[in-house]
């Protein structure tokens, strides 16, 4: 089986006229050019300003060009990604650029690409940070999920070696650190598109477990513990044991710890990341549409998210207690399965009548919410593909937030802007709780056809009690359907980049 294209990324001091290089990538903003541009313009004999009088190169975001050295300048060829407007220039136009460069680079199998993107966000952005955003951009464009193509002509990159190149030695550390941090989060981010995008006939979830603990045992602050589907039963979670009653894999927990070797940060409470991995969907006895219906080996996505922040929380270090629960779980029907009329028994007690066995999601999630607030975790992030009507109110564009707690709501918002990936609050309220009350058990699994999203999160919301909680549903991010200039189509790995900058914020802040 191929392996994913190998990404290494450092610093190196360099002028840009002489930096000897497959590719020298340069920014542009639609606003104004800048030194690095003229610099090399002056050598190129006024190439690029040609081309921008041309109209084939403004900046505009989306766009890029590629020119040849030609001898004039150590470069072979010199890339121009437009960054867009100034004024809306964030770390995400960096990051995005940066994974514009990388996803080209792997096309044209450009090898060694030299990066001077950062020179146009200087007095924008700090050094550090921008050496992240550029780490994080290089392995967000350059992955490619081929791991089963066993026939294909080109012979595409093994590897790719990528550097930020600057003349003045200053900023170089900075960018250094900054690239570290952005180097495990890009991995933990590939490693979860790798996961996720594996079929059901692959990952399902005993598979999904040994994965786990597979990098629990790598990782040495990390624990993993699995409960197969007797434990589960004995433990009275009788939501996850329904979900996975249909399939002959049986159902999961699984439970990640990260102890830090450092102190924890003070005031930093002991946290639980709580992600849905069911995965496969059909709907089970409630069975869906063919249409699409193999998307839904991404309904893991959200469980995948966990794990491969779990990981990049532990190669970084962070002074933070963190679990992961995974509850997974196959969704089919069969003579097995559970069914609508259903009432079960979750972890907390509490019963739920089963109208749509669809509602699949909410029945695993529970019982894993209900265990991390008896672990005594201060505050719980769950994050899963849930609801259709979350794609319906917000497209693929952004993931849907219900919270408890708005200083939690605030610092969410804060690590989405931070890591480009979007995040809307959407409320919670009585009127959605009342909605999934049953005549015949504590709770129904479905409440009417309006307002789907914030149902499903208010079901969430009665086994947190007054524990600290937010809700990431995301549906419609866990995949893209057509590739866009930065990342290929498929598994998105939405959730990691969000997750671990929410955690590394909350050390930094205290
Ligand atoms: N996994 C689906 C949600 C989903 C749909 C994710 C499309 C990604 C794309 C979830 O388990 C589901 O089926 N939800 C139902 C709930 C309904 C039966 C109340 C839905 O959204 O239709
Ligand atoms: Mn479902
Ligand atoms: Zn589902």
């Amino acid at each position: 089986m191929k392996q994913i294209i190998q990404v290494e990324i450092k610093t190196r001091r360099v002028e840009f006229a002489g930096c000897r290089t497959d590719m020298l990538v340069v920014g542009r903003f639609s606003d104004g050019t800048n030194e690095v541009i003229r610099t090399l313009d002056e050598k190129l004999g006024g190439a690029i300003d040609r081309l921008a009088k041309l109209g084939d190169f403004a900046g505009k975001p989306r766009t890029l060009a590629v020119l040849y050295g030609e001898g004039k300048i150590a470069a072979q060829r010199v890339m121009l990604v437009g960054l867009g407007e100034r004024d809306k220039a964030t770390l995400d136009t960096l990051r995005k650029a940066a994974a514009t460069a990388a996803n080209r680079a792997v096309d044209m199998m450009v090898k060694h690409l030299s990066l001077a993107l950062h020179r146009s966000f200087d007095g924008i952005l700090e050094p550090a940070a921008m050496g992240r955003a550029i780490a994080e951009g290089a392995y967000l464009g350059s992955y490619r999920y081929d791991e089963y193509v066993t026939q294909n002509g080109n012979g595409r990159l093994g590897a790719l070696e990528a550097e930020i190149v600057d003349p003045d030695p200053a900023p170089l550390k900075s960018l250094t650190a900054g690239i570290r941090a952005g180097a495990i989060i890009g991995q933990a981010h590939s490693y979860a598109r790798t996961v996720a995008s594996r079929p059901a006939n692959v990952v399902n979830p005993p598979v999904l477990a040994k994965e786990a603990c597979d990098l629990a045992r790598r990782l040495k602050t990390v624990s993993c513990t699995i409960f197969n589907e007797k434990q589960l039963e004995a433990k009275g979670m009788g939501g996850i044991a329904a979900v996975g009653s249909g399939s002959q894999s049986k159902p999961r927990l699984i439970v990640l710890k990260y102890t830090p070797a450092k102190k924890p940060a003070k005031g930093v409470p002991a946290l639980a990341l709580v992600g849905k991995a069911v995965t496969f969907d059909s709907g089970g006895i409630s069975i869906k549409p063919a249409q699409d219906m193999d998307q839904m080996k991404l309904d893991k996505t959200g469980g995948i998210a966990v794990l491969a922040t779990i990981r990049a929380v532990a190669e970084l270090n962070l002074p933070l207690a963190v679990s992961g629960l995974i509850p997974s779980a196959e969704n089919l029907p069969s003579g097995s399965s559970y069914r609508p009329g259903d009432i079960v028994t979750t972890y907390s007690g509490k019963t739920v009548e089963i109208l749509n066995t669809d509602a699949e999601g909410r029945m695993i999630l529970c019982d894993a919410l209900a265990y991390a607030v008896e672990q005594k975790c201060g505050l719980v992030i769950d994050i899963a593909t849930l609801t259709g009507a979350c794609m319906v109110a917000l497209g693929p564009y952004k993931a849907g937030l219900m919270s408890n707690d708005d200083d939690l709501v605030r610092q969410l918002e804060k690590a989405a802007e931070d890591s480009g990936e979007s995040i809307w609050h959407m409320p919670l309220g009585d009127e959605y709780t009342e909605e999934m009350k049953s005549k015949i058990a504590d709770l129904k699994n479905t409440g009417s056809r309006w307002g789907g999203a914030c149902t499903a999160a208010a079901f969430l919301q009665q086994f947190v009690g007054d524990t600290k909680w937010a809700h990431l549903d995301i549906a419609g991010m866990d995949f893209l359907q057509k590739p866009t200039e930065y990342s290929t189509m498929g598994a998105t790995g939405f959730g990691v980049r969000l997750l671990t900058t929410y955690l590394m914020n909350l050390v930094n802040q205290k």
